[in-house]
C-alpha cells in the first residue's frame, strides 16, 4: 500500500480555499499510485482560534459538511483518506479527525493530548485509540501533539498498528525527529502531515514547520517536505516489515 502525507498552508477561515488546495494535492497523490491520503489537522478550518464562538462557527458534526466533501474523493478517487477537523458533538468540541474510505468510514479519533490554547476551546478526547486493516495493512491514527506522548504510538503498536497516521498543524520543532525515535521503539511506520505557514492574529502570528514525513520501522526516513512547501510525501509501506518485532537472535520488543 502506498500512503502520501499532503501538506499545504491553511487559508484562514476560508475553508473553501483549503478544499480547493487539498483537492488538487489529492488527485495528484491518486494519480502517483497513493492508496491513503493523509490531510492535516484541522485541515480545512485553520487552526488557531481567538474565541470560543470562532470556533463554533468552523465546529461541525460527524455528518457535516467537510467530512461529506471528503468522504466524496473518497469515492471519487478510490482511495482512503484521513483529515483532521473541529468537531461539534451538542455543546461539545473536540479536536477529531476520520479515516474514511469507499466502503465506509474507518477510524473517529478525538484528539487526547490537546496542546496550549486548544486547552480552552476544545475538550480532551473520549475515544479509544482504535486500529483498523485497510488494503492489508493495519491502522492507527493519532493527532498532533499526540506525538510528545510515548503511549499514544505505543498503545497503538500494541494493538497492531503497522502504520500510524499522524495529521498534524506542528508548531514545536522537535517533532519530526521524534517521531524517527516513535518509529523505532516500536517498529512500526509513522506517516505525518503537516501544514506549513503562519495563522496571524493582528501583531500576533503562530507559525507551523512543515516537514511532513514518512518514517520506516527502522527509523529511516522515507520521504521528506520542506518547512514553506505545498507537496506531497509518498512511500510504500510493507506491513511485514512492521509486525516482525525482532531487533536481533535474542531480542524481541514485544518480549
Ligand atoms: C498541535 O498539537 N497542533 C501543536
Amino acid at each position: 500500500m502506498i500512503v502520501a502525507g499532503l501538506q499545504l498552508d491553511i487559508a484562514w477561515e476560508e475553508p473553501a480555499e483549503n478544499f480547493r488546495r487539498a483537492a488538487v494535492l489529492a488527485a495528484r497523490a491518486v494519480s502517483s499510485g497513493a492508496h491513503l491520503l493523509v490531510l492535516p489537522e484541522l485541515f480545512a478550518s485553520g487552526y488557531w482560534f481567538e474565541s470560543e464562538e470562532q470556533l463554533r462557527a468552523l465546529a461541525e458534526p460527524l455528518d457535516g459538511p467537510t467530512l461529506e466533501r471528503v468522504r466524496e474523493w473518497s469515492h471519487q478517487l478510490d482511495c482512503a483518506i484521513a483529515a483532521g477537523f473541529p468537531e461539534r458533538d451538542g455543546e461539545t468540541i473536540y479536536n477529531s479527525a476520520l479515516l474514511t474510505a469507499p466502503d465506509g468510514d474507518l477510524i473517529h479519533y478525538r484528539k487526547l493530548h490537546l496542546f496550549g490554547d486548544e486547552k480552552r476551546w476544545f475538550e480532551p478526547g473520549d475515544r479509544p485509540l482504535e486500529v483498523v486493516e485497510y488494503r492489508g495493512t493495519k491502522l492507527g491514527m493519532m493527532v498532533c501533539f499526540d506525538w510528545r506522548f510515548p503511549e499514544t504510538a505505543r498503545s497503538l503498536a500494541f494493538r497492531g498498528a503497522d502504520l500510524i497516521i499522524h495529521p498534524s498543524n506542528l508548531v514545536l520543532p522537535w517533532c519530526p525527529d521524534a517521531m524517527i525515535t516513535r518509529a523505532l521503539e516500536n517498529n512500526v511506520y509513522i506517516a505525518t502531515s503537516d501544514r506549513w505557514g503562519d495563522d496571524v492574529h493582528g501583531d500576533e502570528k503562530l507559525h507551523f514547520i512543515g516537514q511532513s514525513q514518512v518514517v520506516a520501522p527502522n527509523g529511516e526516513r522515507l520521504g521528506r517536505l520542506g518547512e514553506h512547501e505545498d507537496g506531497i510525501v509518498e512511500a510504500e509501506i510493507d506491513p511485514e516489515r512492521a509486525r516482525n518485532k525482532s531487533v536481533s537472535q535474542w531480542n524481541d520488543l514485544w518480549d
